[in-house]
């Protein structure tokens, strides 16, 4: 296979995006696929980047490692046009892309639309699984219209009167609550709002980065998270669970201290963890999901039990991800995972 693997990207997830490309080059199986990596710049210029796989090979796979960039993966290079990149000069290559890219404009299914139309078979879910699951408001409708538990949360809209929202949020959901884009990852422009003042700072803050909000109650619970892998009847990893270093898992926890700590497998009794195996490919089929996704719950002990969080269609795969580690604990090693993705593109 030639696989074109596209990193970086326009949204604020960029970063996370060249240090999950990275460590997904360095562990591809470079015998068996002819690796084209194509940075997406932040403003959206597409750069062939063949000097990556060269240094790519010096780059150490350090389980411990926090987000560094490596320089390797500057989208640095000879600008390309989208399309021709997809196009392979020798038809007896077959081309799988493999998107690794976090946020609007590259997981939320406008690159999967583009290669929809180009014809090119990608990893990961399509245009409307991604759509859906990117906006975290348009998620909660559909995994609420199929029955999936969830947290209280409201919707707020740029332009809004934001003091009618902060009473509502005070009567329905209580504070602290959590303010958050629709349409980010990696925990973005997410506030902890304790009072009203941060509650509305918070809103201010969600708002630089979409005009779409999701308020959501503060859940007092466990952080569990399941890996899928599959298309029609997927497979699940062990739970995993996240206990943050911060007051929530945030984008320093996730990426810059690395302070939280992910147990897996989770410490959970058999009934809870198949419960919430078997909730996580409800939501991954609810939502329309393939290929792969990281499905994120809290458990309530005691009180709702499992609550959906949200489903990461193209989840990190740093070193400190979740994602992989689930697989490696389930018996999916890192490149093995990745043969696994390309076989489920072209399924
Ligand atoms: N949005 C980040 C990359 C994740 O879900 O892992
Ligand atoms: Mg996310």
């Amino acid at each position: 296979y030639r696989l074109v693997v596209l990193f970086g990207g326009r949204s604020a997830e960029h970063d996370v995006s060249r240090v999950t490309a990275a460590h997904v080059l360095a562990a591809a199986d470079l015998g068996k696929y002819d690796i084209i990596p194509v940075g997406i710049t932040r403003d959206g210029h597409w750069i062939r980047n063949d000097k990556a796989i060269a240094a790519l090979g010096e780059l150490a796979l350090d389980p411990t490692a926090t987000l560094s960039l490596p320089d390797a993966l500057e989208p640095a290079g000879t600008e390309v046009d989208p399309l021709p990149v997809l196009r392979s000069d020798d038809p007896a290559t077959p081309i799988v892309v493999l998107p690794l890219l976090h946020g609007p404009q590259g997981e939320d299914g406008t690159v999967q639309g583009m290669l929809e139309l180009a014809g090119v078979p990608y990893v990961g879910s399509g245009v409307l699984g991604s759509a859906v699951c990117m906006d975290k408001a348009m998620a909660k409708v559909v995994a609420e219209a199929a029955g999936i538990p969830q947290c209280k949360w409201l919707e707020y809209r740029a332009g809004g009167d934001t003091q009618a929202i902060a009473d509502r949020v005070e009567d329905e959901l209580g504070l602290p609550a959590f303010v958050k884009p629709a349409n980010l990852g990696s925990s973005v422009g997410i506030t902890k709002a304790h009072d009203r003042a941060e509650l509305l700072d918070a809103i201010d803050l969600a708002l630089q980065y979409d005009e779409v909000l999701v308020i959501e109650e503060a859940v007092t619970g466990r952080e569990i998270e399941i890996a899928v892998l599959g298309n029609e009847d997927p497979q699940t990893s062990v739970p995993g669970e996240i206990r943050p270093g911060a007051e929530f898992y945030d984008y320093e926890d996730k990426y810059v201290t690395g302070a939280a700590e992910l147990v897996i497998p989770a410490d959970l009794d058999d009934a809870a963890a198949a419960q919430v195996r078997e909730l996580a490919v409800t939501a991954f089929s609810a939502l329309r999901c393939s290929g792969m996704a990281r499905v994120d719950f809290f458990y309530e002990d005691g009180g709702r039990g499992w609550l959906l969080n949200e489903v990461n269609t193209i989840p990190g795969f740093t070193p400190l991800s979740m994602y992989p580690k689930l697989w490696e604990a389930t018996g999916v090693g890192y490149s093995e995972l990745i043969d696994r993705l390309v076989e489920l593109a072209v399924a």
